[in-house]
């Protein structure tokens, strides 16, 4: 992937932000891997993704990688990166190699990965401390490998006070810088939007009874990679029927019969960044009177945590107000007894709405953040203050499972309405919305097929 210069300043800033911290904590060394890649089966691999801690650092994207800060004397940026190989790269294509990468990327130095062993614990001595993605790095052997370049820089040196003597977890820091978007990371995430939405189109016109579910998985991954985004965000879920009910129901065998509502969920990823939509239309093109009844109260719930997602509110207000709104529904249409106060109160909602009303989203999927303030306390910490640049999920749903106490009339319905929000300065900018929302909407480009 080519960087332009303005994105590489970016890379730049962000690793110098990292340093300048580094430094507040007495300096140190920090080491930072990329994803291992993982077997499918035999000598077949899952498609490759980079690790996204590793990515926000240095924009690099192949396999077998490390990042090496060195806050000290001077400031280092180290990549570490398989080097040139003309035979490998016959099979699996080009690779960068240290040189080109240090110049394209704007490392200060760059290094053959096979020359980790004996390059780390050279880079050990002398500092204090030892940070990396402790808490979060999918590279399996992390622990082990710091533990044996520690041993070796051990074996290097007379006094071993002069290697670092604590470890410190970097995964808390880079959530805190990875939270708030900067204008690239949201220009990527609007288009990465934008795909979504249309592919979530098309599926819907695609949609007729008798279809099945794999049927609209396969429109939804068309568009998104016909349009250029690298993968799916996540695995598409496409549930017809009583599926819908199933909160992550993979795109499966079954049909959409006639009077089935269908749940898609579903989002590609562009360039790292990941989008999340999720629409519930009717089979047929025309919702039911239950089901209208039902959807119209799931986007008034949607509506009344969007008016609660900016920097006035915490994140969890979102939340409180969708739970207000789809208990009062539930109350209306005789699923729920009671008055509104005891059924939030006893959470008698939840058999019909489990799950929360958003998430953080950015480079993965169900992005990395507190959701609560920081800094961490004994006490139970209140929830984060929403701040412009921040990008959540809006996705309250209703699921009615067949039950004796249930209108029957209402089994098997399941709905979630799911939009992603950016936090602006006096509220928020929902950028999925190019795929309709409203049931009339839905019905009308439906009509169109
Ligand atoms: N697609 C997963 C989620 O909505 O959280
Ligand atoms: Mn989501
Ligand atoms: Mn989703």
């Amino acid at each position: 992937m080519l960087l332009a210069p303005t994105n590489l300043d970016r890379l730049t800033a962000r690793r110098k932000q990292l340093l300048t911290w580094m430094h507040s904590l007495g300096g140190g060394v920090a080491i930072v891997p990329t994803a291992p890649e993982r077997t499918r089966n035999r000598d077949n691999h899952h498609s490759y993704r980079h690790d996204s801690d590793f990515y926000y650092l240095t924009g690099f994207s192949e396999a077998h990688a490390w990042l090496v800060l060195v806050a000290g004397e001077v400031d280092q940026s180290i990549l570490f990166c398989e080097g040139k190989n003309p035979e490998i790269e016959i099979w699996n294509g080009v690779r960068w190699g240290p040189e080109a990468a240090a110049e394209h990327f704007a490392f200060d130095l760059t290094h053959d990965v096979k020359d980790l062993d004996t390059v780390i614990p050279q880079l050990l001595v002398g500092q204090r401390n030892l940070f990396s993605t402790l808490s979060r790095s999918a590279q399996p052997d992390l622990l082990k490998l710091l533990q044996s370049w520690l041993t070796t820089a051990q074996r290097n040196v007379r006094d071993t006070r002069a290697l670092p003597h604590q470890w410190l977890d970097l995964s808390d820091m880079l959530a805190e810088m990875r939270l708030v978007k900067d204008a690239s990371e949201l220009a990527t995430m609007r288009a990465a939007a934008a795909i979504s939405a249309q592919g979530h189109v098309r599926a819907m016109q695609a949609a007729r009874p008798g279809c099945h579910e794999y049927e609209l998985e396969a429109e939804l991954l068309y568009h998104f990679r016909k349009h250029g985004a690298q993968s799916v965000a996540y695995d598409s879920i496409v549930a017809a029927g009583a599926n819908a009910c199933v909160l992550h129901h993979r795109a499966g065998n079954a049909v959409m019969h006639e009077g089935d509502l269908v749940l898609i969920d579903a989002g590609c990823e562009l360039d790292g960044y990941a989008s999340d939509i999720t629409r519930t239309f009717p089979a047929n093109g025309k919702f039911s009177g239950p089901q209208r009844a039902l959807y119209d109260i799931v986007l008034a719930a949607q509506q009344a945590a969007y008016d609660k997602t900016s920097p006035l509110h915490h994140f969890n207000a979102g939340h409180d107000a969708a739970v207000q709104v789809l208990t009062q529904g539930l109350l209306d249409e005789g699923l729920l007894q009671g008055s509104l106060a005891q059924a939030i109160e006893t959470a008698a909602y939840r058999p019909f709405y489990m799950h929360r009303t958003g998430h953080w989203l950015g480079m993965d999927v169900h992005d990395v953040g507190s959701y609560r303030s920081p800094p961490a306390s004994t006490e139970e910490r209140p929830w984060r203050q929403l701040q412009a640049g921040m990008v959540l999920t809006i996705e309250p749903g209703l699921y009615v499972r067949p039950a004796p106490e249930v209108a029957e009339k209402f089994w098997n319905i399941g709905i979630r309405i799911e939009d992603d929000a950016v936090v602006t300065e006096t509220g928020c900018e929902l950028i999925t919305r190019g795929v309709p929302v409203a049931a009339d909407e839905i019905e009308e480009l439906m009509r169109a097929r």
